[in-house]
C-alpha cells in the first residue's frame, strides 16, 4: 500500500526524496504553497516562525542533506531566503515538486477498524475533501510552530497595558523601535530578538529563569558545530565538555562576566544558545539582564523575582513551542508537555504504521538526522527490515527516557533533545539490526 507524507518542510521532502529513490509509492500533502516549512519567510501556511533577520545557527556544511550539499557560494550561516532557495533546489533536482500536493491540509488521520497498521487520511484542498487509505503515515508537520506561552500566565498579565507577543509572531525589527522591550527566555529566539532590540529599542531587558552557556558562532575561525565530527562526536560527553569549556573560557569567559546568571547546569546539558552578539551587547549595557518575571503590577509595570520593577511597552515571550498534531484525535496520539515516546524517536509502538520525522531537537541540525530516519523508515516500509517485538521497543523507550533525564536539564524544551552523532550512529545500528532480523 501507498505511504502518506504529511508536510513538505525539510523533513517531508527528505522522506519524499528517499521514498522516490527507493521506489516506494507515496502521496505527500503540504498545507501551504511552498516547500521548506519554517524556512519559507511569511509562508502562506501561517506556521513559519522565521523573522526577517533569521540565519541558521547550525552551519551549512553540517546542516545540509547528505544527498545534496548547499551551494559552495553560500556563507557558513545562510539566511532563511537562501535556505528556502536550497529546499527549492532539492525538490527540483529530484523532481519531487510534481509529487507534492500543495495547498492541501491533512485534517484527520484515523486508524482503520479491525486492521493493524492501516490508516485513513482525510485531506482538504482545492479539489475539496477526500479520504484515502495508506499502509504507512509519515508525520512531518514540524514542532516549532505552535507557540508555548508561559504556563501559567504571569499574575496580572491580562491587565498589562503594553503589548505581549510570542516570538512566533515576531517578524520585523521596526516593531521594537523606540520601545522599552522585555524579552523572556534564553533560547535562540530570545537572544536573537534581544540583540535586535538592543540596537533600536529605547531599552532592552532580557529576563531568564535560568542561565545558559552562550556559544559563539565561531571558535578558532571555524563554525562552532564543526568542532564535532564523526570522530570527535564519539568522544564521551564529559571529555567534549572539558575541551569546549576550556576553549570557551579563553574565547568569551563565563556568562557571569556579562551579568548573566550562573548556569544551573553543565555545558552541553541544555539545547545550545548560540550567539556571537549577545555577550558584547550585554557588555555595552544595551541589554539589561533580569531574573524571571514575578508579576505585572499595573499599567505597564513589571516586577521581577528580585523585587525590581520596570516599565515595558512590549513583552516578547520566547518561551518555546508545543509539539502538536491537530489531525489526530487525542485518544489516537498526543504529546502532552512535549512528551512523545517513540522507538528511536521515530516509530510509534502503540500505533503501528505511524512514523515521525524530525521530532528531535539535536545538539546540531535536524535535517541530516531526518534524512537518516527516512532511510530507516524506507527499510521498514519496504520489508527490508523488521522492528523488534513491541515489548522490547517499550523497554528501550523507557531506558532512553531515563538516559534523557540524566543527560539534559528537565524542561519541556528538552523532551526530544538528542546528541547529533550518537543519534546518527544509533539509527545506523538500528537499520543493521532490523535488516538482519528481516
Ligand atoms: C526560528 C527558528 C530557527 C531555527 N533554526 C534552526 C537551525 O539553524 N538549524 C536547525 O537544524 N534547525 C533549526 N530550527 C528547527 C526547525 O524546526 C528545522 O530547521 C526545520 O524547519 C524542521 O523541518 P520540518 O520539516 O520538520 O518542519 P517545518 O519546517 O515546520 O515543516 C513542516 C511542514 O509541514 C506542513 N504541515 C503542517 N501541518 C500540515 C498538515 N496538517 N497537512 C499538510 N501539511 C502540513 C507545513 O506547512 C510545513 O511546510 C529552527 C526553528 C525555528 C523556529
Ligand atoms: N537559527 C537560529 O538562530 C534560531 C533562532 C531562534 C530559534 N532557533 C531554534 O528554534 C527552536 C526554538 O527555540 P526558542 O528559543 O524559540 O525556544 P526554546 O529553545 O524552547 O527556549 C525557550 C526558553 O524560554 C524559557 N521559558 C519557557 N517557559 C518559561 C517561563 N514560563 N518562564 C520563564 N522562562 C521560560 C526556557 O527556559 P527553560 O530552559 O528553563 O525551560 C528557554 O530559555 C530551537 O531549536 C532553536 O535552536 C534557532
Amino acid at each position: 500500500m501507498k505511504a502518506c507524507i504529511i508536510g513538505a518542510g525539510g523533513s517531508g521532502i527528505a522522506a519524499a526524496q528517499v521514498f522516490q529513490a527507493r521506489g516506494i509509492d507515496f502521496d505527500c500533502f503540504e498545507k501551504g504553497s511552498y516547500v521548506g516549512g519554517n524556512w519559507k519567510y511569511e509562508n502562506d501556511n501561517g506556521m513559519s516562525s522565521a523573522y526577517r533577520s533569521l540565519h541558521i545557527n547550525t552551519s551549512r556544511r553540517v546542516m545540509a542533506f547528505r544527498s545534496l550539499p548547499m551551494p559552495e557560494d553560500y556563507p557558513d550561516y545562510p539566511d532563511h531566503f537562501q535556505m528556502a532557495a536550497y529546499f527549492d533546489e532539492v525538490v527540483d533536482r529530484y523532481r519531487l515538486r510534481e509529487r507534492i500536493r500543495f495547498n492541501t491540509e491533512v485534517v484527520s488521520v484515523e486508524p482503520v477498524d479491525g486492521s493493524v497498521g492501516e490508516w485513513d487520511v482525510t485531506v482538504e484542498g482545492p479539489e475539496g475533501r477526500e479520504t484515502n487509505r495508506y499502509g504507512a503515515v509519515l508525520v512531518a508537520n514540524g514542532h516549532h510552530w505552535d507557540p508555548r506561552w508561559p504556563e501559567p500566565a504571569f499574575p496580572g498579565s491580562q491587565n498589562f497595558e503594553g503589548e505581549q507577543i510570542h516570538a512566533h509572531e515576531y517578524r520585523e525589527p521596526e516593531l521594537l523601535r523606540g520601545k522599552r522591550v522585555l524579552v523572556l527566555g534564553i533560547g535562540n529566539s530570545a537572544v536573537d530578538i534581544a540583540v535586535e532590540a538592543s540596537r533600536i529599542a529605547d531599552k532592552t531587558f532580557l529576563a531568564t529563569r535560568r542561565g545558559a552557556w552562550v556559544l559563539p558562532k565561531y571558535l578558532n575561525g571555524k563554525p562552532i558545530d564543526e568542532i564535532a565530527n564523526p570522530v570527535t562526536g564519539s568522544v564521551p560527553i564529559p571529555v567534549m565538555r572539558a575541551v569546549m569549556k576550556r576553549q570557551l573560557k579563553v574565547a568569551v569567559g563565563e556568562p557571569t562576566d556579562y551579568g548573566l546568571p550562573k548556569p544551573d547546569h553543565k555545558l552541553l546539558e541544555a539545547h545550545p544558545t548560540v550567539s556571537s552578539e549577545l555577550l558584547p551587547r550585554l557588555g555595552h549595557g544595551d541589554i539589561t539582564p533580569k531574573p524571571n518575571i514575578d508579576r505585572f503590577t499595573g499599567g505597564r509595570r513589571v516586577r521581577f523575582l528580585d523585587g525590581s520593577e520596570e516599565e515595558a511597552d512590549l513583552v516578547v515571550y520566547c518561551t518555546g513551542y508545543k509539539i502538536t498534531f491537530p489531525f489526530f484525535r487525542p485518544e489516537v496520539l498526543s504529546a502532552p508537555d512535549n512528551r512523545l515516546p517513540l522507538y528511536r524517536r521515530v516509530v510509534s509502538v502503540e500505533r503501528p504504521g505511524l512514523y515521525f520525522i524530525g521530532f528531535i531537537q539535536p545538539l546540531g541540525p535536524i535535517m541530516p538526522l531526518a534524512e537518516a530516519q527516512c532511510e530507516w523508515i524506507a527499510d521498514l516500509v519496504s520489508g527490508r527490515a523488521t522492528l523488534p517485538p513491541p515489548a522490547e521497543m517499550g523497554r528501550e523507550i523507557d531506558a532512553e527516557e531515563e538516559r534523557q533525564r540524566k543527560r539534559f536539564v528537565a524542561s519541556k524544551r528538552h523532551t526530544v533533545e538528542v546528541d547529533f552523532y550518537p543519534y546518527l550512529r544509533e539509527i545506523r545500528r538500528e537499520r543493521k539490526r532490523d535488516s538482519a532480523r528481516a
